[in-house]
């Protein structure tokens, strides 16, 4: 019986690991140089971590079950408030600003289709003390060079969902508003608040979600202290980081408190947002004390999709052995040594066919473990030039430096 895997999920083989890989290094690197360190979370929490903010309503959404011993558990639909758990419960006393990072499988029970899958992964930061706009000017910016790094055509937009929490001020279902405003249901929206008797504030929401500038936003709704964002947006245009400001992003996660933004790609369709982030205060709820956060993540496999990235491969020799097992593993280590990926032939097979598997396979050489190892030198043919001559063992770094380090 064939056992298919699971819906929403994918199986990744070597071509694509590589790639993924590749764009993963770029990303470690990028949030490196910005003082980010590595942080990893367990796949599964309590599942109250996911419904204190969100409500029970979220349990739809996500992998939700119980253990052996009746525990309700979740698989982590994302990282930012088991990482917020995890500041509350170890890193309460180290010195603040905190700079994590990560990159996790997260697990959505959402209707699967392109780009959107129930298993999928992240690379995100958080940056945990501060609730000035450089903090998010930092997280902003560090986003952005990620994306540009990794030549993927996106667009940034930046906004406050302070600004909408404002006009919804005597909006009960506040949260339920924003997600309507979020996925732009405004039939949704307007029956909401119709049946709160707040109908009236529908065009202004209308209308700041449609201002493009913060001279636009003031003229929509004055009562909001725009200054915050006039210092950001100030920030982000020096350091020539594009974007547009967009007061009518709500976010699906309900966290938020300040400054959000999200960035959205070309070539992926529906799915196109490949970051979002935003200011948010969690600690507080889970246990700690109330310390302002800000931080963003990327839909790895989103951006896997539509980047371009060098893929640095090491030459793959395979050794040819003449039926002696041992003098081909011999060879193949002092190639190791020398920086090459030696391949050793484990099935028997001949010269011919040890030579059209290496063919098979794309090999850059084929080392020969011949009677030439008796005066210590291989035979070495170059598989693209077809070139072949004798090298001393002693010779073989020598002989592949100038092969080493060039991208393929
Ligand atoms: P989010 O917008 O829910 O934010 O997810 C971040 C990114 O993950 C999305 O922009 C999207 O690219 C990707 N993503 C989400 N769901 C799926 C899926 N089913 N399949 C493939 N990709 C998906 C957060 O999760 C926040 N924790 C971000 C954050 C960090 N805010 C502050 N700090």
């Amino acid at each position: 019986m064939k056992i298919e895997r699971p819906r929403g999920t994918r199986d990744f083989l070597p071509d694509e690991m590589e790639r993924r890989r590749a764009v993963e290094r770029v990303m470690r690197e990028i949030a490196e140089s910005f003082g980010y360190r590595e942080v990893s979370t367990p796949t599964f929490e309590h599942l109250e971590l996911f419904t204190l903010k969100s409500g029970q309503g979220i349990v739809e959404e996500i992998y939700a079950f119980r253990d052996k011993s009746g525990r309700e558990l979740a698989l982590r639909p994302e990282l930012t408030a088991p990482v917020m758990r995890m500041f509350v419960n170890e890193c309460s006393v180290m010195p603040r600003p905190l700079r994590f990072y990560y990159l996790s499988n997260c697990f959505r029970y959402e209707r699967p289709q392109k780009g959107r899958y129930r298993e999928f992964w992240q690379f995100g930061v958080e940056l945990i003390g501060s609730d000035r706009p450089e903090s998010d000017a930092e997280v902003i910016m560090l986003a952005y060079r990620i994306l540009k790094s990794l030549n993927v055509n996106f667009k940034l937009h930046v906004g406050h969902v302070g600004l909408l929490r404002d006009v919804l001020s005597d909006v009960s279902e506040k949260d339920r508003a924003m997600r309507l405003i979020d996925k732009k249901d405004w039939e949704g929206l307007r029956a909401l608040l119709k049946e709160e008797g707040q109908a009236d504030i529908f065009d202004t929401v209308i209308e700041i979600s449609e201002a493009s500038d913060v001279e636009k936003a003031r003229e929509v709704y004055p009562d909001f202290d725009y200054s915050y964002l006039e210092v950001l947006f100030g920030i982000l245009e020096e350091m020539d980081v594009r974007f547009v400001p967009d007061f009518g992003i709500a976010r699906g996660l309900d966290y938020y408190t300040g400054v959000v933004f999200e960035m959205y790609a070309e070539g992926l369709g529906a799915q196109k947002q490949v970051c979002g982030g935003g200011s948010y205060r969690l600690s507080g709820l889970f246990g700690g004390e109330d310390v302002p956060s800000t931080g963003f993540a990327i839909g790895f496999d989103r951006v896997v999709q539509v980047c371009s990235v060098e893929i640095l491969r090491k030459p793959k020799a395979v050794v040819v052995g003449f039926g002696d097992s041992i003098r081909a593993f011999r060879v193949a280590e002092m190639l190791r040594s020398a920086g090459i990926h030696a391949i050793v032939d484990v099935m028997g097979r001949n010269v011919k066919k040890q030579l059209s598997y290496a063919d098979s396979i794309k090999a850059d050489f084929a080392v020969f473990a011949g009677d030439e190892l008796e005066r210590g030198q291989v035979r070495i043919k170059n598989l693209r030039t077809q070139e072949q001559e004798d090298v001393s063992l002693k010779d073989l770094r020598g002989y592949f430096s100038g092969f080493l380090n060039s991208g393929s």
